[in-house]
């Protein structure tokens, strides 16, 4: 009912998902009687506007709540449960961040309609990780065996956290390049320390760049560390960008940071800006369909 993690999808299910994308708008598929509700205890641009948009594209009724970490009850102090069992008497799905990891439990407990896990804090982010396979997949046209590197903020990420088990399922190539704080094998999260037989955490970046297929960057979440951290990690720029094949896409969730030189962004192979945003969209609208 609930779509929380990317750790419990099928096969079957990504590809229904995939069949609804770009499916033609017809009256059959809009869904002008329901109601989203976007509840946001954390900053967002792209995901809140592109589910939002995306409801306004099925002819849904948008509720929406961008900073409810202040201004709804959450600040005075109302709980969780409370939280959800308000809000599921006003809609028929929530669309919800927030930073605590763990409010996915809270949301499976007690709301009565299906939530969306639009960002846990440094946990999961699985709707991030269908716009990435799906983009993955348009500029590929497979996943199978892809090689896929992904740079940055391996502790922070929850972009990455729930993109690595979609790859696994499609049998992907994993490169993990963490900034340099991050190479302690301890830093990681536990999913990504038991499960080391999948990955290769590498410094040896220059050598492996013209094998990739996918270069996924992410910026380091500066505002979930203390200030002692180092933050020195690879950046792409005009000079390493040479060594990709022609065909190998540079994807990044945004919004980015100095991991990108500004020499990199009218480099075709960037698809971050446009493509990607622009699949969020897409990808978002086929899973409001097929949730409700
Ligand atoms: C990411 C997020 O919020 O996790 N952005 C996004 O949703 N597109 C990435 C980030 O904050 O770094």
């Amino acid at each position: 009912m609930h779509f929380l993690s990317t750790k419990d999808l099928s096969l079957d299910w990504l590809d229904k998902l995939e069949r609804n994308i770009n499916l033609v708008a017809s009256p059959d598929n809009l869904l002008p009687k329901k109601t989203m509700i976007s509840f946001f205890a954390e900053p967002s641009t792209r995901t809140r506007f592109s589910f939002e948009a995306a409801a306004y594209k099925l002819n849904m009724n948008v509720l929406s709540e961008p900073n409810a970490a202040t201004s709804s009850s959450l600040k005075k102090g109302e709980s969780l449960k409370d939280t959800f069992r308000t809000l599921s008497q006003y809609g028929d799905l929530i669309v919800c961040r927030h930073p605590d990891p763990n409010w996915i439990h809270e949301a499976e407990k007690w709301s009565r309609i299906p939530v969306i896990n639009a960002g846990s804090g440094s946990g999961e982010h699985p709707t991030q990780a269908l716009l990435d396979i799906h983009t993955m997949r348009k500029y590929h046209g497979s996943l199978e065996n892809l090689n896929v590197m992904l740079c940055g903020d391996l502790k922070y990420s929850r972009t990455i956290h729930s993109l690595i088990p979609i790859l696994r399922m499609y049998n992907c190539n994993i490169f993990m390049v963490p900034s340099t704080s991050q190479y302690e094998h301890h830093s990681l999260p536990d999913d990504l320390k038991n499960n080391e037989d999948c990955y290769v955490l590498t410094e040896d970046v220059p050598s492996l760049l013209s094998g990739m297929d996918v270069i996924y960057m992410t910026r380091m979440q500066k505002e979930r560390y203390g200030n002692h951290e180092n933050f020195n990690h690879f950046k792409l720029n005009a000079e390493n960008v040479k060594q990709l094949k022609e065909k190998c896409c540079i994807l990044h969730p945004l919004p980015r940071g100095d991991e990108i030189h500004p020499d990199v962004y009218e480099d075709p192979r960037a698809i971050y800006h446009e493509e990607q945003v622009k699949n969020g969209l897409n990808v978002r609208v086929a899973l409001l369909r097929i949730m409700t």
